[in-house]
């Protein structure tokens, strides 16, 4: 039996602006999928999803057959749908078919379409536990899971996938049709507290919101060039903020942050009135992924100096909130 695990993410600072050749700071979290795979008598494949509660037996004929059907993949009402694109993806990388059946179980604990890297951490994680006994490279599974988040947001910039298998804090840029990245040593970033506030789920997928960024440059190419490259700017600040280890300026980086992507159009009335709750009480707040504007916009990320004085704000307002430690392992066998 192999088991697996890879965790979510958080965007700190550049999602979007990450899309067209800006810095993102990413971070790994401590909210992780669970992936098992047991090798079977037979040349089925079992999936079983726990948090969809679903189950299904096929042969990898029939994984196939379903991955040419849904190249669109994001359209897919199939809560299945990436783990047999990613199966598919995995062996037409290695040009090979599996030598025999195995039961795939996922278990994870990060909210689905929240900004948190859930289908990167399911790509990873799969990556991983099939690739176990082939390659165990990390380089390897993470160049696989770029191809399968390419199936379902269409247009990533990779950094997802790339904080996801390699953990930590990340500075990610990407280079024409390569990406780079620097694993960043930031002895003191446990420092500044953060915690995730719930504006609820997107109605639209990141391949959508990426997409709608796409059209304002269309509509509008130096106004969002322009914003573009000041998100740039606010990243390197921010890494600079971890490195040194000063935080005074990281309030007004985040509260920027997240006007410029309002300026993007990437963020709903429900997020902006909860962010304003919170810079109202000292706080500075952002989405954390590719946000969402007809209902939810995902994960609010929230900061504050003393953040238990703005919980016990939270808590009278009956917000719900999600403390997290940033940082974390990239994915692992477990
Ligand atoms: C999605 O988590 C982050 C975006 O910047 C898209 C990407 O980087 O691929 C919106």
């Amino acid at each position: 039996m192999i088991k697996v695990s890879a965790p979510g993410k958080i965007h700190l600072s550049g999602e979007h602006s990450v899309v067209y050749g800006q810095p993102a700071l990413l971070t790994a979290i401590d909210r992780r999928c669970f992936v098992s795979l047991k090798k079977r008598d037979d040349q089925l494949i079992e999936i079983k999803d726990k948090k969809f509660k679903k189950k299904e037996k096929l042969t990898f004929n029939q994984i196939r057959h379903f991955a040419y059907l849904t190249k669109k993949a994001w359209q897919s009402n199939d809560p299945l749908a990436l783990v047999k694109i990613g199966i598919n993806e995995i062996y037409s990388f290695l040009e090979k078919k599996p030598i025999c059946g195995f039961d795939l179980a996922i278990n994870s604990q990060i909210p689905f379409g929240s900004g948190l890297g859930s289908s990167a951490a399911l790509a990873v994680g799969l990556v991983t536990g099939v690739l176990l006994y082939e390659h165990s490279s990390r380089g390897l599974i993470n160049e696989i899971a770029f191809q399968i988040e390419k199936r379902q947001h269409g247009c990533p910039s990779g950094g997802d996938n790339t904080v996801v298998t390699f953990g930590g804090f990340l500075r990610f840029q990407k280079k024409a049709n390569r990406f780079e990245f620097d694993h960043l040593k930031l002895p003191q970033c446990k420092d500044p507290v953060f915690t995730l506030v719930d504006s609820g789920q997107p109605m639209e997928s990141t391949g959508e919101m990426v997409a709608v960024v796409r059209q304002q440059i269309t509509n509008h190419k130096s106004q969002i060039t322009k914003i573009f490259k000041k998100i740039g700017e606010i990243t390197n600040s921010f890494i600079k903020c971890f490195q040194k280890a000063d935080f005074s300026q990281l309030k007004y980086l985040i509260n920027e942050n997240e006007r410029l992507l309002e300026e993007l159009g990437v963020v709903g009335n429900r997020a902006k009135k909860l962010i304003q709750l919170i810079k109202e009480n000292g706080g500075a707040a952002k989405i954390c992924g590719a946000g969402g504007v007809k209902q939810g916009s995902g994960m609010i990320l929230v900061y504050h100096h003393q953040l238990e004085e703005l919980i016990e704000v939270l808590k009278n307002k009956n917000i719900k909130f999600m403390k997290i430690k940033l940082g974390e392992e990239g994915v692992r066998y477990d």
